[in-house]
């Protein structure tokens, strides 16, 4: 069974980018319930197997991938998200995104211009590729379409409405700009120690 995490900081500590309302509905209310459905999901798989009745496998295992991806994402963003501090890339990650975007202000440029044209809901992901041994930037719909097989997530932004509208309303830009505040370098720096 999946155990919700707590977050690494207070529901204010993100002000003035992102509002402590918006993050108490966020995590408290929206992300509760992909990990409570993913269990849920988990429990009908269970009783699929026990009962050799697999008629709704399509759908569960559907299921599996929606609430499972959007409980996934969600863990990463609240941690890859922190109070404004001077953190940055480490020299290494640092190297890699010069290698592979040309410069950091192209990787923010392109990763900026990414979030904002994700259509609907979905997400823009800074992720490394073991197989090209790079770093990409992908956008995904929902929470489990688009992606490359094997990658691994490194930096992600939710651009569902419900993660801006409240305090952005329709001004993506506006937040994706005041997200460039708030990214919790630390955890993007041991995330790609962890698969390089
Ligand atoms: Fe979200």
């Amino acid at each position: 069974m999946l155990e919700k995490i707590n977050l690494p900081y207070a529901l204010n500590a993100l002000e003035p980018f992102y509002s402590k309302q918006t993050l108490e509905i966020h995590y408290q209310t929206l992300y509760s319930a992909y990990v409570d459905n993913t269990n849920k999901t988990e429990e009908k798989l269970k009783q699929a197997r026990k009962n050799n009745d697999f008629e709704n496998i399509k759908c569960l295992e559907k299921e599996l991938s929606y609430q499972g991806s959007g409980a996934i994402l969600h863990e990463l963003f609240f941690e890859n998200l922190g109070p404004v501090t001077q953190s940055g890339p480490s020299t290494k990650l640092m190297h890699q995104i010069s290698k592979d975007f040309g410069t950091f202000g192209m990787f923010k440029s392109q990763f900026t211009a990414s979030s904002k044209a994700v259509e609907a809901s979905g997400w823009n992901l800074l992720v490394w590729v073991p197989k090209w041994k790079k770093l990409q930037i992908l956008q995904c719909e929902k929470h489990q379409n688009l992606t490359l097989w094997g990658c691994k997530l490194l930096l992600v932004l939710d651009m569902w409405e419900h993660s801006y509208f409240l305090q952005y309303k329709a001004n993506r830009a506006e937040y994706v700009n005041a997200f460039w505040n708030i990214v919790n370098w630390n955890a993007v720096n041991g995330r790609f120690e962890e698969v390089v």
